[in-house]
């Protein structure tokens, strides 16, 4: 049988805390609601990435494992002269278990598709498992968006061989719908770009390898459009970021999920 990032009969449910909140009791406020919220956790995996502040206090304190836990970021390299940066090593050190790589708002400020996988090949040789965002900044009726998702993809994936997919995970995030005032995209819509990822998959990988890799969608999710998106979507879960940081909403979101 093909090793999957995470079973099929589950969701995952990532939340993208970014550079949220500005201290760590706020953070330590947030996450100790979500627990309190005593949430039936049957056919979800929610997974909290808060900043790298804050993330062992969260998890080292955390006996339950309901949570798991991820970086929003990691460097890809390993050795002593990498000012400021978090290392794969520091992460198997820790419980973080998942790591996003190529957040479209890393990608803005200046990361490449050959930065991104080398990430990628970094994060999925230290068995965690690798959540990889692509998704185009505007659509165009030519059809450019889809050569851009199509080069996103396989650049970024050109280190990860056949054996390593057991650990990949893609989150499509489409840039316009990620953020304050957007809206998240049509569930059907989502659809026909996941199967497009697929394809795209298979031409990468042989279509039974390809057919078993996990596709979230990111971009202005809450509790209202949550369970369409991933029904008519067809999607293996959901990246999450401003609904996320409200405990509630974060909550709902994943009430909803496990209700599908
Ligand atoms: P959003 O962000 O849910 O606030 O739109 C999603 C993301 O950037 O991952």
């Amino acid at each position: 049988m093909i090793k999957r990032a995470f079973p099929l009969n589950k969701k995952l449910i990532v939340a993208n805390w970014k550079m949220n909140p500005e201290s760590l009791k706020e953070a330590k406020g947030i996450f100790d609601s979500l627990k309190k919220k005593n949430l039936q956790i049957k056919k979800t995996i929610p997974v909290i990435c808060p900043p790298y502040l804050y993330e062992s206090d969260l998890s080292m304190g955390y006996r339950g494992n309901k949570f798991k836990f991820g970086f929003q970021d990691i460097h890809f390299k390993s050795d002593d002269q990498s000012t400021g940066e978090i290392s794969t090593e520091m992460a198997q050190n820790s419980k973080v278990e998942y790591v996003i790589i190529g957040h479209s708002e890393r990608r803005q400020n200046g990361e490449t598709n050959k930065t991104v996988s080398l990430k990628m090949k970094k994060v999925i040789d230290a068995n965690l498992t690798a959540i990889l965002c692509i998704g185009e900044e505007e659509r165009d009726n030519q059809g450019n968006y889809l050569r851009f998702i199509e080069e996103q993809l396989v650049e970024s994936l050109s280190t990860i061989t056949n054996k390593k997919v057991s650990k990949l995970v893609i989150a499509y995030e489409p840039i316009w719908a990620i953020g304050k005032g957007k809206t998240s995209m049509d569930p059907s819509d989502l659809h026909r770009i996941n199967i497009f990822i697929k394809k795209i998959l298979v031409s990468i990988y042989s279509k039974k390898i390809a057919m078993n890799i996990p596709i979230l969608y990111g971009g202005s999710v809450d509790a209202d459009n949550a369970k369409e998106i991933i029904k008519e979507g067809h999607v293996d879960g959901l990246l999450v970021g401003r609904s996320s940081l409200n405990p509630h909403l974060f909550a709902d979101i994943i009430k909803e999920v496990e209700s599908v």
